[in-house]
């Protein structure tokens, strides 16, 4: 036989040499709840997550990036009283997501900073843009989000990412964010962002859910490959820095086609319903928890994923060390 592939795993040390994909913690970006007060709150439906008070957050956040997970993506549980129709609370300079990004720049100003950009956790219908009579307003949307990035931008932020998926939103927010003089803020753009069942748990953690209808108008339909290059095309054309692909685990083809199309840095977003999977599993007994999530984000990285989102990102670079 000439040719017995067998001989470049038959150790340890040859099957180093002959890896292809390496995980690393630089490749991680830690998604993280925030929460009024100082209690910090187990998330039910997220067994391992919490939802921090500012002080946790930014403990938690500088104990990832002492173990080299370079950024962080923050998400906020606001309060109800503070939800309304037009969602303002987005664009309060001292609300939760302002007041957070400062403590955390502060107390660690090498660590990235990431907002989401959306109206879901503000707005009382719970959708990402605007709604009237049933229907998601595209451009008034827009107007508002930009509001909320430039909010974001003042307080400190290193990258905004537009998750609302309206259209246009990318052109938009970088135009405003220039014109305040924020040219450095980067934009990481949900670009190919599928409406999809597994967000159940994250929206619990926030208790985001629409009131009314589903996200289909806006995010994407699961079906499809083709439109997401044409989001991708549009993203890189209105300035986008960064493309990502959300969900990722059941995406991979979808990871794999943006990054032949496109020469921005790809992301990709295990989301919540994937880690939930994987913890239920593990707690059950039925899953080896390490074993798994390193298999399932080398596979994200090996579909051609540069950068990863993953509520495993801290566990991650702790095994790595
Ligand atoms: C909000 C947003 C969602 C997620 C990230 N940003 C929820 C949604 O679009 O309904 C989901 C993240 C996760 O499930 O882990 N626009």
């Amino acid at each position: 036989m000439h040719h017995r592939p067998r001989r470049n795993r038959k150790s340890a040390g040859i099957r180093n040499l002959v890896r292809e994909v390496i995980l690393s913690a630089h490749d991680f970006i830690y998604p993280l709840f925030v929460q009024e007060g100082d209690a910090n709150e187990d998330i039910a439906a997220m067994p391992g997550c919490k939802r921090w008070s500012i002080a946790g957050l930014v403990q938690e956040a500088s104990e990832a990036f002492a173990l080299g997970v370079p950024a962080v993506v923050i998400f906020p549980a606001v309060d109800e009283k503070l939800k309304n129709p037009t969602g303002d609370e987005a664009w309060n300079s001292e609300g939760l997501i302002p007041r957070a990004v400062r403590a955390l720049k502060t107390a660690c100003p090498e660590l990235i900073v990431i907002t989401d950009i959306a109206l879901d956790p503000y707005n009382s219908d719970g959708h990402d843009g605007l709604v009237e009579d049933g229907k998601i307003l595209n451009d008034e949307s827009v107007e508002i989000l930009c509001k909320q990035a430039l909010c974001h931008a003042e307080a400190g932020v290193d990258i905004v990412s537009p998750s609302d998926m309206m259209d246009g939103r990318v052109a938009a927010i970088r135009k405003t964010l220039d014109s305040k003089g924020h040219e450095e803020v980067s934009i990481l753009s949900y670009t190919a962002k599928y409406a999809s069942a597994y967000y159940g748990p994250f929206r619990g953690a926030l208790d985001s859910a629409p009131k009314a209808g589903d996200k289909k108008t806006y995010q994407m339909d699961y079906a499809n490959v083709r439109e997401s290059v044409r989001e991708a095309i549009l993203d890189e054309e209105e300035g986008a820095d960064m493309i990502m692909v959300k969900p990722a685990g059941a995406y991979l083809d979808i990871i794999l086609r943006l990054k032949e199309t496109s020469t921005l840095p790809i992301a990709a977003y295990q989301v919540s319903g994937e880690y939930l999977m994987i913890k239920s599993a593990a707690k059950a007994g039925w899953l080896d928890e390490k074993a798994v999530v390193l298999e399932s984000l080398t596979g994200i990285k090996r579909a051609g994923a540069d950068i990863i989102l993953s509520y495993f990102a801290k566990d991650v670079a702790g095994w790595l060390k």
